[in-house]
């Protein structure tokens, strides 16, 4: 990245610069992979260009369906323009099919489809390793007021049924995902972050028995390998699909 641009961030997958409009950032997507809270690490050439593009074309269909994101344009294949936010340090994790630390915290068997849509609510902290937080808890460290909580929590269900729909057409499952919100300079609450094989869960429709085909980053989490071809299939997917 070009040295007239100041490094404002620096997280796990992505790197944040400034522009030189203040309102707007410049994201530079990695190739660096991380799990459980960084104990593990790996680096997959590919990556940070595969989830810029499809965080790009993701951001661009929820737009068209009035959700407010960050999302302003593709600068290149592994850097995307976004509007300026302050996020807030929760992260929404809605649920569709039982998996993941559901399953490790719960008696609910991996691949159970939920009744209704669960929200998991997490403290962005890696020091204190992102804990499960309730309603209480949040308006008690004065994170969010509960208005703009129910605001969130709002977006993320209609979020859930765009994008379940969109994945279904390109047949593939949407077991879960994580949001991220942030405030913009005019306090509008704007999705941020990406969405991306990296923070969402998908499964391949494409199987003619009930195996479990995973075309996101648990290939890495849980050691099955093929990260990059599953995210190039997902790619091809939805260019294919628009
Ligand atoms: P979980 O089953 O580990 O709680 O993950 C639920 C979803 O949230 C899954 O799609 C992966 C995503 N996720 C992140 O994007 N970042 C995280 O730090 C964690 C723990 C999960
Ligand atoms: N993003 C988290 C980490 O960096 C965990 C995960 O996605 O599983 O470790």
């Amino acid at each position: 990245m070009n040295n007239k641009y100041e490094l404002i961030y620096e997280g796990k997958a992505k790197k944040v610069f400034s522009h030189e409009d203040s309102d707007k950032v410049i994201i530079e997507f990695k190739d660096d992979a991380t799990a459980f809270n960084a104990l593990k690490k790996a680096k997959f050439e590919g990556k940070g260009k595969l989830n810029c593009l499809i965080s790009a074309r993701i951001f661009e269909i929820l737009i068209s369906n009035n959700i407010p994101t960050h999302f302003i344009e593709l600068k290149n294949e592994n850097i995307m323009i976004a509007k300026k936010i302050k996020v807030i340090p929760l992260e929404i994790v809605l649920r569709n099919t039982a998996y993941g630390s559901l399953c490790k915290q719960t008696t609910i068997k991996p691949g159970t489809i939920l009744a209704k849509p669960l929200i998991d609510i997490y403290l962005k902290n890696d020091e204190l390793n992102d804990p499960i937080l309730t309603k209480e808890r949040i308006e008690l460290m004065n994170i969010i007021s509960s208005k703009d909580l129910d605001l969130i929590i709002d977006l993320t269900l209609k979020i859930n049924i765009i994008l379940k729909s969109f994945f279904k057409n390109i047949q593939l499952q949407l077991v879960d995902f994580k949001l991220e919100f942030g405030y913009d300079f005019k306090n509008k609450i704007l999705l941020g972050d990406e969405i991306s094989p990296d923070n969402c869960r998908l499964w391949d429709l494409n199987q003619k028995n009930d195996t479990i085909v995973s075309l996101d980053k648990d290939r890495f989490r849980n050691d099955l390998g093929g990260l990059i071809e599953a995210y190039s299939e997902i790619n091809r997917r939805i260019n294919e699909f628009i």
